[in-house]
């Protein structure tokens, strides 16, 4: 039964001896607004990724780059290198803050200095992560603490620190996080289960935080990829039996190109995709759908 609508009606005294609240914020209205562009486009968006440096990372923000994103930041550990140099050849408006997104202090910094040089931030992409394969029976608590404490904890506190920053600017601000096909099933090429346990984690934390922050306006998603061409992937196409796997695993025998997931981001991260939160995309040519 419902309270009765009466319940929590302070009586007038009660009322008039009460301390004056501070006024309530009325919540960001997540409707595109009258004058919405129905083109999907990063056109005046800052957005940051994690461990944009290479790999997937950088295939992203050459894809947001190429969708008119007004600035692009990676924030990552390690120093740029050439295929970063050759991206920000093209876009000057491609940057780097050394970024350890293991710590809450690195990356507040991190997020300060972009609202700094560009006044806003619109989209944070949680993308930096690692993996180690080996066999189940053989992990131990210092090597499952490291994969948990970048994959996981690197991604949650991401994600909280650069939605506190969006709520203080009032911007309807859009995360993507970097999950993966390990979080549906086993990778049969090469099995890590705790691999595949931090990146499940991901795409789970994604439904409970665009539950809690739609309210701002804040939208919350992830990304599945399934075998992409990266430093992370050196093993796949060595592996004598490459060809075979391919066959047995059906689908598109080949890995991505980094480049090919960025659409996918770039629809995420753009206003286009207003009424669009709580979801993962698998990206896998069938591949990873094993
Ligand atoms: N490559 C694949 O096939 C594949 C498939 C599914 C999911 N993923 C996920 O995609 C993401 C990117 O993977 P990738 O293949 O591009 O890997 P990668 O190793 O090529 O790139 C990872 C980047 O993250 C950076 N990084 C590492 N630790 C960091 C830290 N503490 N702070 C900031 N940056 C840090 C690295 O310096 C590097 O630039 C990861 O989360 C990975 O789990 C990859």
């Amino acid at each position: 039964m419902p309270p009765a609508a009466t319940e929590n009606v302070p009586a007038p005294a009660a009322a008039a001896a009460a301390p004056s609240k501070p006024e309530a914020q009325p919540y960001l209205s997540t409707m595109p607004s009258s004058d919405f562009s129905w083109q999907i486009t990063l056109a005046n968006k800052v957005v940051a990724i994690t461990g944009a440096n290479r790999g997937i990372g950088l295939g992203i923000a050459e894809v947001c780059l190429a969708n008119s994103a007004k600035f692009v930041y990676s924030f990552d550990l390690m120093e740029p290198g050439e295929d970063f140099a050759e991206l920000q050849k093209r876009y000057s408006n491609f940057r780097y803050i050394q970024t350890d997104v293991t710590s809450e202090e690195s990356i507040e910094n991190a997020i300060n200095k972009v609202v700094e040089e560009t006044g806003r931030i619109d989209g944070l992409v949680a993308n930096a992560g690692m993996t180690k394969h080996q066999p189940a029976l053989k992990f131990d608590r210092e090597q499952l603490d490291k994969l948990f404490n970048l994959n996981v904890y690197g991604a949650y506190f991401c994600a909280q620190i650069v939605a506190r920053k969006f709520i203080e600017l009032g911007i309807k601000g859009s995360i993507v996080m970097t999950s993966s096909m390990t979080s549906y099933r086993p990778n049969r090429a090469a099995p890590s289960a705790p691999y595949g346990a931090t990146k499940a984690a991901v795409r789970n934390m994604c439904h409970t935080l665009a539950m809690e922050w739609s309210q701002h306006g804040i939208r919350v998603n992830s990304i599945s990829p399934g075998f992409v061409q990266t430093a992370m992937t050196y093993y796949v196409e060595k592996s004598p039996d490459w060809d075979l796997k391919m066959q047995y695993y059906g689908g598109m025998p080949r890995l991505a190109d980094p480049r090919e997931l960025g659409g996918a981001y770039v629809y995420l991260l753009s206003d286009a995709s207003s009424y669009t939160t709580g979801i993962d995309i698998p990206i896998a040519g069938i591949v990873g759908a094993w």
